[in-house]
């Protein structure tokens, strides 16, 4: 039995999608939309929904044995697990913003708002830039308007969100796509599953 801890939302759904092709098919996961775990016990497989955010804690600590995860919260937060492959789905990207015509002054500390507090600590100290960092939970978009940061970092996909709140990207931090993960156990004790169900995924994506 695979277990798979999938992200609840769109980008999951479209996931299970490609599982489903793939022949991992659980077709009770249709049928309603309160119930979290579904299994096909035929076909040696366990979907359940997750947070996001949280697919990564399930894999690392083994509750699941692979799931599906963006690369942000892998770069945020360096879980321990294998990233197996890229699912080539959810493609953003993370970037800075500013306001637009926002000018950077190099010797002043630059005041930055964002969730993803580790990516941005990384990329500003390769960078040598001195920064405050700022710990904001959402809408991080209206930091800038009011002077509470100079910059945001934080995830645009089509840019709207930035552009109906006046902003404009200056800088690319890396690019995002979904990834498959798994727990390093798992991935020991079922190598055969796991590297068979990412062939046939895989094969599916090209
Ligand atoms: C993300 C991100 C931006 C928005 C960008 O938020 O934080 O606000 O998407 O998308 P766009 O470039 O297509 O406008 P998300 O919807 O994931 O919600 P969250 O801020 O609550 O995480």
């Amino acid at each position: 039995m695979i277990n798979v801890a999938l992200p609840k939302g769109r980008l999951g759904e479209k996931i299970y999608d490609v599982f489903e092709k793939a022949g991992y098919e659980c077709p009770s996961i249709k049928e309603t939309s309160r119930k979290l775990l579904f299994e096909n016990a035929e076909k040696g497989v366990r979907y359940f929904w997750v947070k996001p955010s949280d697919v990564a804690i399930y894999v690392e600590r083994g509750a699941a044995d692979i799931g599906v995860c963006g690369k942000d919260i892998l770069e945020e937060y360096s879980p321990a697990v294998y990233e197996l492959c890229d699912l080539k789905t959810g493609n953003c990207r993370m970037a800075v913003a500013a306001k637009k015509g926002f000018y950077d002054d190099g010797n002043r500390t630059l005041k930055v708002a964002t969730k993803f507090v580790n990516a941005t600590k990384r990329y500003y100290a390769e960078k040598s830039r001195e920064i405050d960092i700022i710990r904001l939970n959402g809408s991080i978009e209206v930091a800038p308007t009011l002077g509470l940061a100079d910059v945001i970092v934080d995830i645009v996909e089509t840019g709207t969100t930035l552009k109906e709140n006046n902003l404009e990207v200056i800088e690319t931090v890396f690019p995002i796509s979904a990834r498959l993960i798994a727990n390093k156990a798992s991935f020991k004790f079922k190598t055969q599953e796991i590297e068979n169900l990412v062939e046939k995924v895989t094969a599916l994506l090209d």
